[in-house]
């Protein structure tokens, strides 16, 4: 069995690493900011799942809005992953990464029209379905195609993940999923009608989960809904539970994937429902420990009441500081003689919200790099050009080995869309 690899970022010498390669060499050969990412890390995180459902039929499906860099996605294809998308350019770039369309799973509340016919016409597994409407749409575009449509339910089981508000989403108050009382109604409507197959369940209960009860709960209340409507004749093919599980940020102690996945497989075996496919949507869990921002200082700027480090990464390139007041690692990337005091630590956008850390204790001067760890996952794929920054370079370390997987975006890219008026 494989294990989770050990923490990808090591210091050897007082430099800190990733893999074999000193991220300072890293800074030195594509600037800064840039988005690290380990390849070991994420092929051991993926394994851990593949490795504890190993024995029965099952399927893994990347949640790719945690970061959907084409060769994240084509290790993960490589390593046999599917793929939960939301949209059809994350479809596109699943494609283009080499991913199967056939292991595809296409979630979210708002599917339009074109973005139906986009993944009927690329045969995906199926459509996680939200609502009432989004199911006649999906009917009517299979119509037009000649196509059947696989379907699976999105349930909303109303149960506590107890994490950030913004980040829960099987609550009744969430805009998410299918109210439990609509289900069985919605599965009635949904075999009644020509072009439609029903294949599976689904749920996604929130993110940064740090505990396996609220998946046993919501793993309950969709397994009733399976038996009510095996008495009705519709014998499901698979049970996707969605992704969810946290990253240790801090000091958060996340259950590991075997841990949750034995948890789940024995709750679907003991309810008698072992032979059906068991998913999974992870996104965080997989990339996010793989990733670091490097960033340098700039300024180190003396206030009345606070001090600063500006570096050159700012809320444009990670978000989650800004919007989830995320608390994230931030380390030197090289030992430093200097007394620490403490710090904010800020970009150059003009905004007070343009911050990445708060109130940290380190010595720094500028010139000096400073990575900030855990951030493989929502640190890219949120990025913006805000204040007309061009988005940071991406590279992905194998072993001694640095590869430019996005480079830097340049000014002229930036506007390169727009037009002025005759
Ligand atoms: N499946 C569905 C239907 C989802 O909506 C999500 C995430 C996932 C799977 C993957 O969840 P994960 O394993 O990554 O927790 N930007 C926020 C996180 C938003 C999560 C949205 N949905 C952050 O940076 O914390």
């Amino acid at each position: 069995m494989t294990v989770a690899s050990a923490q990808p970022y090591r210091r050897s010498g007082g430099a800190l690493f990733c893999e074999g390669v000193p991220l300072a060499d890293i800074a030195s050969r594509f600037g800064t900011p840039t988005y690290v990412y380990s390849r070991s890390a994420i092929e051991a995180a993926f394994a851990a799942y593949a490795d504890a459902l190993r024995g029965r039929p099952s399927l893994v499906c990347y949640a790719m809005k945690a970061n959907s860099n084409l060769a994240v996605l084509n290790l993960l294809a490589r390593s046999g992953s599917g793929f939960d998308i939301v949209s059809g350019g994350e479809l596109a770039r699943v494609i283009a990464a080499g991913g199967d369309p056939r292991k595809v799973v296409f979630s979210g509340v708002g599917k339009t029209a074109a973005e139906i016919a986009q993944a009927l016409a690329a045969d995906i597994l199926c459509f996680n379905l939200e609502s009432v409407p989004e199911l006649e749409m999906v009917e009517r575009v299979a119509v037009r195609m000649g196509r059947r449509a696989r379907i699976s339910v999105r349930v909303n089981p109303d149960v506590d993940p107890k994490t950030h508000p913004y980040i829960s989403t099987g609550l009744k108050s969430n805009k998410f999923g299918v109210a439990y009382a609509d289900t069985l109604p919605l599965y009635r409507r949904a075999a009644s009608l020509s072009h439609i197959e029903i294949v599976g369940i689904d749920c996604h209960i929130g993110s940064r989960i740090n505990d396996v009860a609220p998946y046993l709960e919501a793993a309950d209340r969709l397994l009733d809904i399976v038996d009510v409507l095996a008495g009705d004749g519709i014998e499901l093919a698979h049970i996707d539970f969605g992704g969810g599980l946290d990253i240790r940020y801090r000091d958060e102690t996340p259950p590991a994937a075997a841990e949750l996945i034995g948890a789940l497989a024995a709750r679907v075996d003991r309810r008698g429902h072992g032979g059906k496919t068991l998913m999974l949507e992870p996104g965080r869990s997989i990339v996010g420990p793989a990733g670091a921002l490097l960033t340098r200082v700039n300024i180190v700027k003396t206030g009345a009441e606070k001090n600063f480090l500006i570096v050159d990464a700012a809320m444009n390139d990670l978000l989650r500081p800004a919007l989830y007041d995320a608390w994230m690692d931030v380390q030197p990337v090289q030992p430093h003689g200097g007394l620490p005091r403490t710090y904010d630590i800020v970009g150059p956008i003009c905004e007070s919200g343009d911050w990445l850390a708060r109130q940290r204790q380190i010595a720094a001067e500028p010139g000096d790099l400073l990575a900030v760890l855990g951030a493989g996952a929502y640190g890219m794929s949120m990025a913006s050009n805000y204040n007309s920054r061009g988005r940071a370079a991406e590279v992905m370390v194998d072993g001694e080995r640095v590869y430019e997987v996005r480079r830097r975006e340049t000014v002229e890219e930036l506007f390169a869309l727009e037009s002025t008026l005759p």
